[in-house]
């Protein structure tokens, strides 16, 4: 392991960043791992540092304090929370991403992680197996945002030379924390709702089918191009990557295999918009050729997992969602 790695997490607090802050911490050790986020949150193990990230100098000054190497740049307002104030969402993504981009160029930050998502695709994609290379028309201001950042990323790559490295993850699902904003949300809060044996209000068509992918998959993929030798990154914009895609029928289905009385509403909403324009799979062969990406787990055992893990956490905490996150 390279000892002199130290990495800076943007956006710690969120879905995918506090477990993906967790894996670092795990392979790095706790001391080169600086998470931040807009809030601190008691009892973290490991450093934390407030950070807003449109303040370029704040980022800076944290990155020449602990003298980082690599940033991952998790802060993003996502596609549905993003609709309710599309200039704001604009502003705020990329002016987050910029600063990201310049303090790393500046101060000699040898790799950024930049996500992007589905959400770059529009109408003009392919709806299945959507090609890395499809036209993006995105219908969302943070499919926009995610598009324009995939364009900078490839930018900096060619004009500085900075390492920008990016996926474009589909909808994440994990017990260890809640999303916020998405439009994928519905298939992490629906296994909540199973465990808890509660009705479950679905805000997409039954039918409405996403890809999606299992949150330790992610966080792999994540680590796994981190590491990739240079060479081996070559698309410099993003590379999709696939898990499974799957229906909110489908999920339904699979849950009622353990709780045959589990009860579900489809109420769409502006939602439904949304996820009519991504695509219903992905071509994820750039990144399984490039730097040897594979899934692991398909909706039997994401539904497994889901249940049993989220189990045991209502029976030692209670009711209350929050109580789940980090
Ligand atoms: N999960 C995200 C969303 O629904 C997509 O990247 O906004």
């Amino acid at each position: 392991m390279d000892t002199e790695t130290v990495i800076l997490v943007i956006g710690a607090n969120g879905q995918l960043g506090s477990v993906l802050t967790k894996s670092l911490q795990q392979k790095f050790g706790l001391e080169r791992v600086i998470a931040s986020d807009l809030r601190s949150i008691d009892d973290f193990h490991g450093i934390f540092e407030v950070i807003d990230a449109t303040n370029r100098n704040k980022i800076e000054e944290v990155v020449i304090r602990y003298k980082v190497t690599q940033i991952y740049h998790l802060a993003a307002i996502l596609s549905a929370k993003g609709e309710e104030n599309p200039l704001q969402t604009w502003d705020i993504n990329m002016k987050t991403f910029f600063n990201v981009l310049e303090v790393s160029r500046l101060n000699q930050v040898d790799k950024v992680f930049f996500p992007s998502s589905i959400a770059v695709f529009g109408e003009e994609a392919p709806l299945n197996d959507t090609p890395n290379n499809a036209y993006l028309n995105p219908s969302t201001v943070y499919g926009i945002s995610k598009a324009a950042g995939e364009n900078w990323a490839q930018y900096y790559f060619l004009k500085y030379g900075l390492d920008v490295r990016s996926i474009r993850y589909p909808g994440v699902i994990g017990y260890q924390s809640l999303p916020g904003g998405g439009t994928t949300d519905y298939a992490v809060d629906i296994y909540h709702k199973a465990v808890l044996e509660e009705e479950f209000s679905c805000f997409l068509n039954e039918d409405a089918t996403l890809p999606m992918i299992f949150m330790d998959d992610a966080v792999r993929a994540t680590l796994e191009l981190m590491d990739a030798p240079k060479e081996s990154v070559k698309l410099r914009t993003s590379y999709n990557i696939a898990g499974i895609s799957f229906s909110p029928a489908e999920v339904v289905a699979e849950i009622r295999k353990l709780y045959p009385d589990f009860k579900v509403i489809y109420e769409p909403d502006f939602r439904q918009n949304i996820a009519e324009s991504w695509p219903k799979s992905m071509d994820d062969s750039a990144a399984r050729n490039d730097w040897g990406w594979k899934p692991q787990f398909d909706l039997e055992s994401i539904t497994e997992t889901m249940i049993q893990k989220l189990k045991e956490k209502y029976k030692k905490g209670s009711k209350n969602r929050e109580v789940l996150m980090f």
